[in-house]
């Protein structure tokens, strides 16, 4: 199948889809300032352009990150326009989602019970975390906890924020193998581009700078090899 096809069918399956719900990925971190709100527009744009219908979903009701940005970029005009709503629910997104081919949702960092609960109802959960120590251990125990809780398979960490040091991002590509979990074979490096990007209304490929662009490009390309690879729930 062509990159994208499998998710083009199942966004395009709608009502008479078996499953009620659309393909569903999460953005789920323990620590806050992972990258969390910045993959979930990053992968909605790449969504919007693959023609899948996304719905941003931003759960984080405090900061309203995915949802201030959206407003940005309608007055900025950035095209194509991401459907970007806040939900307080799980229950109240699937009641409101019948129109999206694919859901992303963007939940609250210090993975609280409503995070759980939207990891455990997700097809795909990237688990954004930096690459040192600090920030790998107690991603791992959270991917501990949702796999005992029945995501095993469907978690993926992503190397987020990542500075320049090799020999610390080895460090940490060896340390997710050790604990067992799939880490996604693109990272996503620290560069302070992609926040005026983001205060303009624009995410990911719409990076201005062309290296920004190609990085972002990238990341977007692994992001949704992986979703294709989901299994149904
Ligand atoms: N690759 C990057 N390089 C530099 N800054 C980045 C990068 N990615 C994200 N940021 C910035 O890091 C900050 C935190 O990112 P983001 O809001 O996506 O994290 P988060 O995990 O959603 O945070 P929270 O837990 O508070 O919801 C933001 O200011 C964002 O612009
Ligand atoms: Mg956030």
């Amino acid at each position: 199948m062509k990159p994208s096809s499998r998710l083009l069918a199942f966004a395009a399956a709608g009502e008479d889809r078996a499953k009620p719900a659309p393909l569903t990925v999460s953005f789920v971190s323990q620590k806050g300032g992972v990258g969390k709100s910045t993959l979930a527009r990053l992968f909605a744009v790449g969504a919007a352009h693959r023609g899948l219908k996304p719905l941003l979903a931003d759960f984080d009701l405090e900061q309203l990150t995915c949802v201030e940005w959206n407003a940005i970029r309608l007055q900025n005009a950035v095209e194509p326009d991401i459907d970007a709503r806040a939900f307080k629910s799980l229950k109240k997104l699937r009641k409101n989602e019948a129109q999206a081919g694919i859901v992303i949702a963007d939940t609250r960092g210090l993975a609280d019970d409503l995070a759980h609960e939207i990891a455990e109802d997700s097809d795909v959960v990237f688990l954004p975390t930096g690459a040192s120590g600090d920030d790998l251990r107690p991603t791992l125990a959270l991917a501990r906890k949702l796999a005992k809780h029945g995501a095993e398979g469907r978690l993926v960490v992503v190397l987020s924020k990542v500075g320049r040091s090799e020999a610390q991002l080895q460090k940490a590509v060896e340390a997710v193998a050790v604990a067992g979990f799939e880490l996604l074979p693109e990272y996503w490096p620290q560069r302070d581009g992609f926040q005026s990007d983001l205060d303009l209304g624009r995410a990911g490929r719409e990076a201005r700078n062309p290296y920004l662009r190609e990085t972002a490009e990238k990341m977007e390309a692994a992001l949704f090899a992986r979703a294709e690879r989901a299994r149904p729930r």
